[in-house]
């Protein structure tokens, strides 16, 4: 599995929130100050480096790790981010520490916050004085947003996942759909707003689709809300080494054309005139598979990341 590094500093906690999260949703992952750095982390794939700006200036922190380690981090997929009230100096103080490293992968000026109240003397004398120079309110500002933080992660992460070394996608294909064909029951997760629901369930796997009977239940209140679905198929956990389960993103669909329903009943091998005879309605849901990330311990002994991803158009 690809890992990454996320080397931060930070003087009241903002900046080291953001490392935190980011290394969260790109884990497996270690979130550092250049004062933590040891030599083995250059072993990781994805280095992400952030900084507030004080003054117009990233911390020397930061600017030292980069000087001193430009050398390896050139031949590294790097990010950068910095955190700011004034995002356009963000942006351009991440242009700067670029220069240093070479081309980043990505770069993110996110908004900080502000509170005079617990500021250091040095700090308050700083920002008056700063504030005078260019204008800058003197007042609280909070411009930090989780959610924008947790967007910007989901970018990187895509970034993190188009550097795994991947199977050929017919031999990709045909692993992913036996495993689906050699097992029957699934985790299916829906959810509206507040309102998330897993339910186990059974599946059968045909052509791109997996198809679901249900009597009805809470699912239904979600799904006919929001078809966005995400499934899980997996084997209990033995070691370590012996890793197999998919997470499926998909769009769910309730079956509602009577020549549509039969040919999946069908399919299924079941008997349309028994479901028919059930005292009660039986539904079929129907998802359209669109991306399997598959982590599978078998592609280890091909050469490969245990860790692959298969799109569907
Ligand atoms: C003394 C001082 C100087 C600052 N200078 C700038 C600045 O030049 N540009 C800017 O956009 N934000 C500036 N800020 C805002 C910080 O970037 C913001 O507070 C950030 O969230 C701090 O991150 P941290 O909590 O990780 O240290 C300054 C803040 C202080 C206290």
């Amino acid at each position: 599995m690809l890992r990454t590094l996320v080397v931060y500093q930070s003087k009241y906690g903002t900046t080291q929130k953001v490392a935190e999260y980011l290394s969260l949703v790109l884990g497996p992952g270690r979130y550092l100050t250049p004062a933590e750095f040891k030599d083995e982390y250059q072993d990781f794939d994805l280095v992400i480096v952030g900084s507030p700006i004080y003054s117009g200036q990233p911390l020397p922190e930061i600017s030292k790790f980069l000087e001193d380690h430009a050398e390896w981090l050139k031949g590294k997929k790097v990010a950068l981010f910095s955190i700011s009230i004034d995002l356009k100096e963000g942006y351009e103080k991440l242009g700067d520490m670029e220069t240093v490293i070479g081309e980043a992968v990505s770069k993110r000026a996110l908004g900080g916050t502000l509170k005079l109240g617990v500021l250091d003397e040095d700090d308050q004398q700083d920002l008056k004085v700063f504030s005078k120079m260019v204008g800058f309110p003197l007042q609280d500002m909070d411009l930090f947003k989780l959610e924008e933080v947790l967007e910007y992660a989901l970018e990187l992460k895509k970034i993190r996942d188009d550097m795994i070394p991947t199977l050929p996608r017919v031999e990709l294909k045909d692993a992913v759909e036996s495993f689906l064909k050699s097992h029957n029951t699934c985790t299916l997760s829906t959810s509206y707003q507040e309102r998330v629901r897993s339910t186990p369930i059974e599946y059968t796997y045909h052509q791109e689709h997996l198809y679901l009977l249900s009597e009805g239940g809470e699912k239904f209140a979600n799904l006919l809300l929001n078809n966005q679905v995400s499934v899980a198929v997996y084997e209990d956990y033995t070691t370590m080494n012996n890793l197999a389960g998919m997470q499926i993103t998909g769009e769910a669909a309730l079956v509602e054309d009577e020549d549509e329903y039969q040919d999946i009943i069908a399919m299924k091998g079941l008997n349309l005139d028994m479901i028919r005879n059930l005292p009660f309605n039986m539904n079929i849901i129907k998802i359209k598979v669109n991306r399997i990330e598959f982590l599978y311990s078998e592609f280890i002994k091909k050469g490969f990341g245990p860790k692959q991803i298969l799109n569907f158009d």
